[in-house]
């Protein structure tokens, strides 16, 4: 969910709109206003996009210069009017925008209603407003402290009371919360797009921390009444590097920027001469580094993608084992983290509440935690021992590419600088794979202006309901990744299988017609894959095959070519992607799906 709030002289209306546009990536199946108008604490609320409410209050506008937004990403309650934001005690007195989850949300209810609440919603963010009014005696910061008390979970919240008409609240508590300082106005954000194009004053609050606004001023303390200082965060970002320059959607312009994204992630981290990797960042010693015995990578979705391809990488590179989980798995099998153990977390929004979760866990047990974001000043940035910040600039699209692709690079910067600091790979091996780093941008660059060859492809398998991805090696790991692009946005049902698995099963499916992509990257597992292909072809499939140019046997083998730029093996998941992730666009498009936010997914995913 996505929180805004404004208290100022202007009319807030169109402040939070705007501010809740720059949002709905981190949801959007309904939208919701509260402003303090002539009439009191006035509320507007729907379901479904944004645009919904808008046109709700174009009908019947809220004038005010104090107002909450929020755009809702459904956890308890379905979408609908009642259970969008924000909500209010029974008297209309209190008004509350929240992210998060209350975890012991049915305890206070039934305390609530039995003190004589009347609850409309299903939601559990109902339950703070009730609460703060049952426990407000005149001041709303020690209310909002005391109802907090009692809440257990994770959330950011805005609150407005009808009683202090000047005042905005803000807390943060495992939900990301900023607050933009202006003049004479001031603002709240669940991140930083929100507020841009107001100001580029901001403090970030941390877990645990609640701020008092006011037209004139913002007083920061923790949520136990403390006052603290924070120097104000300078934010340089362009606001047009959040919006779609040009492109018809954010993704596609997001793929477009992967050339940039790669040059900004390996930047200052390869020295003038091209031999040696530098971070810097790393809070890890030489010694403490040859003391690694185990690795293990944790992550969701496109990130837990990058991390089978960097387990790959590191053991290739580094010889150090390294297991990959997936962040909501990890905690629940007792993985074995010990002092020696480097737990590397891969988030693009460094918000994911598995992963966080998966961090708290590894640093409980004495683990020296990397994380891998794209979000500087994240939660998960803040909390982990060292970070490697991907330099791939806002992601707005749900579906990742520029982030993947950037963990992608990280993941090959950390493995050489392994490799590097342990004397596994000779100076000539680490100068060849950092030249062919340098290269890859333009090598994207080339296969992106090749995009009409996939967009004919893709109508093509827009026409199918089923299509497979096979590959091996880190191919196996960009299958899952294509095959992951591709249902989120198009909707197509797929499966990643490694290739040398499908005939224990999966081949049971393949029958005349139906669309196999076969990635045969890899070159020393080419005639393997080939064997591979020759099965499904056999059976009637129709192959596209992904294979490096130049190959002369790959397209005897198959029915289709789309060849990639040569690179060193290791480094071929940066190219092969990106193919895969405009068949996933187009495929979307030809469908006329909603590319930038398919149904049921969230861009951020702060609950577990
Ligand atoms: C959500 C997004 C995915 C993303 C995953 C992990 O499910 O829809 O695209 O890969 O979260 O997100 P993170 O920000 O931790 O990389």
């Amino acid at each position: 969910c996505g929180i805004v709030g404004y208290v100022g002289k202007r009319d807030s209306k169109d402040i939070l709109i705007e501010g809740l546009k720059k949002l709905e990536y981190r949801g959007y199946d309904s939208a919701g206003v509260a402003v303090f108008t002539q009439n009191g604490l006035e509320v507007r609320k729907t379901k479904g996009r944004l645009a919904v409410l808008e046109s709700a209050l174009d009908e019947k506008p809220l004038h005010g210069s104090i107002g909450i937004g929020h755009t809702r990403w459904a956890t308890h309650g379905k979408p609908s009017d009642v259970n969008s934001h924000p909500h209010t005690d029974n008297a209309l007195k209190f008004s509350v925008v929240h992210n998060g989850i209350i975890e012991n949300y049915m305890t206070l209810k039934d305390e609530l209603i039995a003190g004589g609440a009347n609850f409309v919603s299903e939601t559990d963010t109902e339950v703070i407003a009730h609460l703060i009014a049952s426990v407000y005696e005149g001041d709303i910061v020690k209310a909002v402290q005391k109802a907090v008390s009692r809440m257990r979970g994770a959330f950011a919240l805005g609150v407005l009371t009808e009683y202090e008409p000047e005042k905005l609240v803000a807390v943060r508590l495992a939900s990301p919360l900023i607050i933009g300082v202006g003049e004479g106005e001031n603002f709240i954000g669940s991140d930083i797009p929100a507020i841009l194009e107001h100001t580029r004053n901001v403090y970030i609050l941390n877990d645990g921390e609640m701020a008092l606004l006011t037209k004139d001023g913002v007083e920061l303390m923790t949520i136990e009444g403390n006052f603290i200082s924070r120097e104000l965060f300078h934010v340089d970002w362009d606001i047009t590097t959040a919006e779609k320059a040009g492109f018809d959607h954010f993704m596609l312009k997001e793929i477009h920027e992967q050339p940039k994204a790669y040059r900004d992630t390996m930047g200052a981290r390869l020295n003038d001469e091209g031999t040696a990797v530098q971070l810097p960042e790393l809070k890890l010693t030489a010694e403490q580094i040859k003391g690694i015995s185990r690795i293990h990578i944790v992550a969701c979705g496109t990130a837990y993608h990058a991390g089978l391809v960097g387990k790959n990488m590191i053991e290739q590179l580094a010889r150090i084992p390294v297991e990959t989980d997936v962040a909501s798995e990890y905690r629940y099998r007792s993985p074995i983290i010990t002092k020696d153990t480097l737990v590397i977390v891969v988030s693009q929004s460094g918000e994911t509440a598995d992963t966080l979760a998966a961090l708290r866990e590894a640093k409980r047990n004495g683990a020296h935690v990397l994380a891998i974001t794209n979000v500087v000043g994240s939660s998960v940035a803040r909390e982990a021992d060292s970070v490697i910040v991907t330099w791939a600039g806002p992601e707005i699209a749900v579906a990742s590419t520029k982030a993947y692709t950037s963990q992608l690079i990280a993941f090959s910067l950390f493995s050489l600088f392994l490799a590097q600091t342990l004397g596994t790979q000779t100076t000539e091996a680490i100068t060849e794979t950092i030249t062919a780093m340098k290269q890859l941008p333009e090598q994207v660059e080339s296969i992106l202006a090749r995009g009409d060859e996939i967009k004919a492809y893709a109508e093509e398998i827009a026409k199918h309901k089923d299509l497979f991805f096979i590959g091996r090696g880190v191919d196996y790991a960009v299958a899952l990744e294509g095959s992951l692009k591709l249902k989120e946005i198009s909707y197509i049902h797929s499966e990643a299988y490694p290739a040398g698995e499908l005939k224990h099963g999966t081949l049971a499916l393949i029958e005349e017609g139906v669309p196999v992509i076969a990635l045969a990257v890899q070159e020393d597992l080419f005639e393997k894959t080939v064997s591979n292909v020759k099965e499904v072809k056999a059976r009637g499939a129709h192959v596209l095959g992904l294979g490096q140019e130049g190959h002369e046997e790959l397209p005897k083998a198959v029915d289709q070519v789309f060849s990639i730029p040569r690179t060193v093996s290791l480094l071929t998941p940066a190219l092969s992607v990106v193919p895969l992730q405009l068949l996933a666009y187009y495929a979307s498009l030809a469908l006329g799906h909603d590319v930038d936010k398919p149904r049921n997914l969230a861009k951020s995913v702060t609950v577990e």
